[in-house]
């Protein structure tokens, strides 16, 4: 078939590279330049993993290609699909200014019957935008599916390939059936096609994602009871998780959620709410519990520092949003970062594939590191942000005898608590 990806991020790039892996031919379109020439020169421009693999592949077997063009892929495409940006607009609602905009070039562009996908997550009402938007100069026949994507960063490829549900909002019998086909080679395991209406797929991605924010504030709650009241989380947490109807999985407390989707999402559905007279409460609390849980360990530092931090150096590990990823949206880690500068602390950080975007965005303002043992280097305290593999077993000897402090702050709760004691360390963890 053909396709075209509008908009080549984390969703769209992976989905363009995915659906060329299964013998469609692909046009990725982006309007920046730089990205566009890079992956016209084989470049791979996100860290996702195996990624590269799939993109060399296709990009070789001529299925995959880039152009900052739109009118070139709406020319090629049969289905275009849109994974364009849906940023937080100032009020918490989902800025539609992207979607839009490409919806208004597509109404103007098309001259036969293409399916058009919305990947974007989008609030409940926009497939019906687009389609006026699209109808307002269209000559042609056209439809628009709502297919939100349920990817993870850092297992975009594989839950691509392997998704557990696919699902397909659209009111036309048409679109469906190609979606269907589409989709067939990715669900051959069983997993289902979910068909239902535009609005209701709309939601699904919303209530999915502030289900999971919800998830993992309410175990960052129970947490910070944990420690009120000397309670150990984790075995809170094992006591629960056993239980089939909570389940294992998001039940890890921390320094908050952060990256693209969670904390815009849920305050996207809550904007919606106020917009259709519901006031969802849950969301509020979970919203303000995250951004408040995002710098739970700064009084933990002060307080060890007895509130003096003036000058303090403090080593950071980990400044993606998760483990593999490069991406530092939202990152819990540069909430803490701001607060500790605001106390003139001089900052080291490392993390094996976030230190450029950070650099980008912070600059000068803290030291970086190649490596996670220099990151220690006198240092008077090291601070633990994302739980990377490789900070999981360190050589603590090796540790303390770079560190000037042998003192540590896991936000990730990434280390025994009896172990550390055993090696001398002070260390203060979450709900522990
Ligand atoms: N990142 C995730 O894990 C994830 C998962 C599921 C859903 N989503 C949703 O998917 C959508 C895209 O997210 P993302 O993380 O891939 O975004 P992103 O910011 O990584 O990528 C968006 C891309 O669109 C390009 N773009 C912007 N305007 C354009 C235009 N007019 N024409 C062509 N290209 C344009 C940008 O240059 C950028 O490369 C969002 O709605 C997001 O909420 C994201």
């Amino acid at each position: 078939m053909k396709i075209s990806v509008i908009g080549t991020g984390y969703v769209g790039l992976v989905t363009g590279t995915c659906l060329a892996e299964t013998g469609n031919e692909v046009v990725c379109v982006d309007i920046n330049e730089d990205k566009v020439a890079k992956m016209q020169n084989g470049e791979v421009p996100i860290y996702e993993p195996h990624l590269d693999v799939l993109f060399e592949r296709n990009i070789n077997a001529k299925r995959l290609t880039f152009t900052t063009s739109l009118k070139e892929g709406l020319d090629h495409g049969d289905i275009i699909f849109l994974a364009l940006p849906t940023p937080e607009d100032e009020d918490g609602s989902a800025d539609l200014r992207y979607i839009l905009g490409v919806a208004e070039q597509i109404g103007k562009e098309i001259k036969e019957y293409k399916v058009i996908v919305d990947k974007s997550t989008v609030p409940v009402g926009t497939a019906d935008q687009v389609k006026k938007v699209i109808s307002n100069n269209a000559p042609c026949e056209f439809d628009v599916v709502s297919n939100p994507e349920f990817l993870r960063e850092g297992f975009a490829v594989d839950d691509f390939l392997k998704p557990e549900r696919i699902i397909i909002g659209s009111s036309s019998d048409r679109a469906t059936e190609i979606m269907q086909k589409l989709y067939r080679p990715f669900v051959r395991s069983g997993n289902p096609i979910i068909i239902m209406d535009e609005r209701s797929a709309e939601l699904t991605k919303y209530a999915a994602n502030a289900f999971l924010a919800t998830k993992i504030t309410f175990m960052n709650e129970i947490a910070n009871f944990c420690e009120k009241v000397g309670a150990d989380v984790d075995k809170v947490r094992i006591g629960m998780g056993t239980d089939s109807r909570i389940g294992k999985r998001f039940l890890f407390p921390g320094i908050g959620y952060g990256g693209s989707c969670f904390p815009k999402d849920v305050k996207a559905l809550y904007k919606s709410g106020k917009e259709n007279e519901y006031d969802f409460q849950i969301l509020d609390a979970v919203e303000n519990v995250n951004k408040s849980q995002k710098t739970i360990l700064f009084p933990k530092i002060s307080s060890y520092f007895n509130n003096n931090l003036k000058e303090k150096k403090i080593g950071i590990w980990g400044l993606a949003f998760k483990p593999e990823t490069d991406d530092i949206r939202e990152a819990p880690a540069l909430y803490l970062i701001e607060k500790l500068l605001e106390k003139e602390v001089n900052i080291i950080a490392f993390d094996p594939e976030a230190v450029e975007n950070v650099k980008n965005k912070l600059g000068n303002r803290i030291e970086y590191s190649t490596s996670m043992y220099e990151a220690v280097k006198g240092v008077d305290a090291l601070v633990i942000c994302t739980e990377w593999s490789i900070f999981r077993t360190p050589d603590f000897a090796r540790l303390k005898k770079k560190m000037k402090g042998h003192v540590i702050f896991d936000g990730r709760n990434l280390y025994d608590v009896e172990d550390l004691r055993k090696e001398n360390i002070v260390y203060f963890s979450i709900g522990r």
